[in-house]
C-alpha cells in the first residue's frame, strides 16, 4: 500500500484522529503535557514493557513515549491479542475496569488496557504493546505514515 500523508495542523490537544494504511487504522492522537506527564509515572510495576523492547515500532519511537515527537501519538489501533479494536478512554476509567489503570486505550474484546503510549497493562490478554507504524515528519504539521 501507499504511503498516507496526513496534516495535522487542526489535530488539537486531546483529540485524536483515524486514518487508513494497508487496510489498517492507524491513530494520530496529540496528547496534552498532563497526559504526558502521568506517562512518566508508570513503570514495571504496572506495564509488561515499559521501554518497548519486546514491541514494534520504528527506532525513532522507542522511547518511553514511543513517539518521535512526544505530543504526537501514532499508533496500529489494532489490539495485540485478537484484533480487536481498543477504544479510546482518556480519562480516568471507571474502578472495575482495574484500578491501576489511569485511562488511555480500552480493548471491549477481553479487557486489554493499554496507557496513551500504546504500553500494555499487566494482567491482561493482550501480550505486547500496540504497534506502531514506520512514519516520519514532512513538515512541524504533515505526518507520512509508511
Ligand atoms: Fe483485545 Fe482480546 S482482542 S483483548
Amino acid at each position: 500500500g501507499a504511503p498516507v500523508d496526513v496534516d495535522i495542523t487542526k489535530l488539537e490537544p486531546g483529540q485524536l484522529i483515524r486514518v487508513l494504511w494497508r487496510g489498517k487504522p492507524v491513530w494520530i492522537l496529540r496528547r496534552t503535557q498532563q497526559e504526558l506527564d502521568r506517562l512518566a509515572t508508570l513503570g514495571e510495576d504496572v506495564l509488561r514493557d515499559p521501554l518497548s523492547k519486546e514491541s514494534d515500532q520504528p527506532k525513532a519511537a522507542t522511547n518511553v513515549v514511543r513517539a518521535i515527537k512526544p505530543e504526537v501519538f501514532v499508533a496500529i489501533g489494532v489490539c495485540t491479542h485478537l484484533g480487536c479494536a481498543p477504544t479510546f478512554r482518556p480519562d480516568v476509567a471507571p474502578a472495575d475496569l482495574g484500578s491501576d489503570w489511569p485511562g488511555g486505550f480500552f480493548c471491549p474484546c477481553h479487557g486489554s488496557r493499554f496507557d496513551l503510549a500504546g504500553r500494555v497493562f499487566k494482567g491482561v490478554p493482550a501480550p505486547k504493546n500496540l504497534d506502531i507504524p514506520p512514519y516520519k515528519y514532512l513538515s512541524d504539521s504533515r505526518i507520512l505514515i509508511g
